[in-house]
């Protein structure tokens, strides 16, 4: 018979093809060929449909079992192969998926580097708090209550008494009260302000404060400090001035620029001068013993000159297409 031949060759290719397929995509494609709706199996069960009624039942019972062993068969492979199926699909020689590294924020860089220019150059790093009394923000550093340089400085209060602090000068009043001369510090901070948000100013920014106390230290001894700072930071050949300028915690008081070529300008980046007299009996020293010198800065703007950046937002938002360059 005719049918029953197709039956052995059909195992026969069934079992040979099955051996040789491993990877899930030629067990699927196996599957079509031999047991799909178009397949191998179903046509011979279309070529049953058309045998005599009288043998019908003979092969109908040898197609039965065929189907039955050829789907146990097939599953038994697709069994197998599931067991098996990362050391047949799966090439170690890959390279792996790497994982997107983070990188240290350009603040924080800017933030260490200005503090082991100072630490090169016998500074210590200090703390102080970011919520403060109005005494250490303002009144201790001579601005007294209704002073006008109040104004230079748009403030967050927390309640009638505590402010966020607008600057990082209230720290040389924590440090001096809390030790006696010699001092050598600088102290970096986040400090708030309540003004308008543009390219150019933020509510929140970063300061670097520093304070020396001593029985010597000289106003040229600053202008040697704040030299080497910005020759260490800018390089060697940056220009640089102090200019006179107002601080009531300091007298003199100057202002630091540095130009930039790029924009073909000088740029102020710091505020400095001799400690005003008042500050020091404020915390209790002879003022007639001790001097000292005292400078603040911004960090974001130290950052903006140095990468060239135009917006401080930028540091803030987290951009990654902003952070990924640093
Ligand atoms: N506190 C000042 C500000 O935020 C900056 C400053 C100027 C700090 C002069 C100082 C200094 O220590 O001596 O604008």
């Amino acid at each position: 018979m005719s049918l029953n031949k197709t039956i052995k060759g059909l195992k026969t290719s069934f079992s040979k093809e099955l051996s040789k397929s491993k990877t899930s995509q030629e067990l699927e494609n196996f599957r079509i060929k031999y047991l799909g709706r178009n397949g191998k199996l179903a046509s011979l069960f279309e070529e049953f449909n058309k045998l005599p009624a009288n043998e019908k039942p003979r092969f109908g019972k040898e197609l039965n079992i065929l189907k039955n062993q050829l789907t146990n068969l097939y599953q038994d492979a697709l069994g197998n192969n599931n067991e098996n199926s990362s050391s047949n699909d799966t090439d170690f020689s890959l390279p792996g998926y790497s994982l997107p590294n983070g990188s240290i924020h350009p603040l924080e860089q800017i933030t260490s580097e200005i503090k082991s220019i100072f630490q090169s150059i016998g500074f210590s790093v200090a703390y102080g708090p970011e919520i403060d009394d109005d005494y250490h923000n303002f009144e201790a550093l001579n601005v007294p209550k209704h002073h006008p340089a109040r104004d230079m400085q748009d403030t967050f209060f927390v309640n009638p008494n505590a402010v966020l602090r607008t600057h990082t000068s209230n720290v040389q009043i924590h440090l001096m009260e809390n030790q006696d001369p010699p001092l050598r510090h600088i102290c970096c901070g986040r400090v708030f302000r309540n003004e308008a948000v543009s390219y150019k100013s933020f509510c929140l920014f970063n300061q670097v404060e520093g304070l020396v106390v001593n029985e010597t230290s000289s106003f040229a001894e600053m202008k040697g400090t704040l030299e080497y700072f910005v020759r260490e930071m800018f390089g060697k050949d940056t220009k640089m001035r102090f200019r006179p300028s107002y601080f009531p915690f300091t007298e003199p008081s100057a202002e630091v620029d540095i130009w930039n070529s790029k924009l073909d300008q000088w740029m102020e980046i710091l505020g400095c001068g001799m400690v005003n007299p008042n500050v020091l009996s404020n915390v209790g020293y002879d003022n007639k013993k001790y001097q000292g010198f005292a400078f603040g800065m911004g960090i974001e703007r130290i950052a903006m000159i140095k990468y060239g950046i135009k917006d401080i937002r930028l540091f803030y938002q987290n951009d990654k297409r902003f952070l990924e360059q640093f």
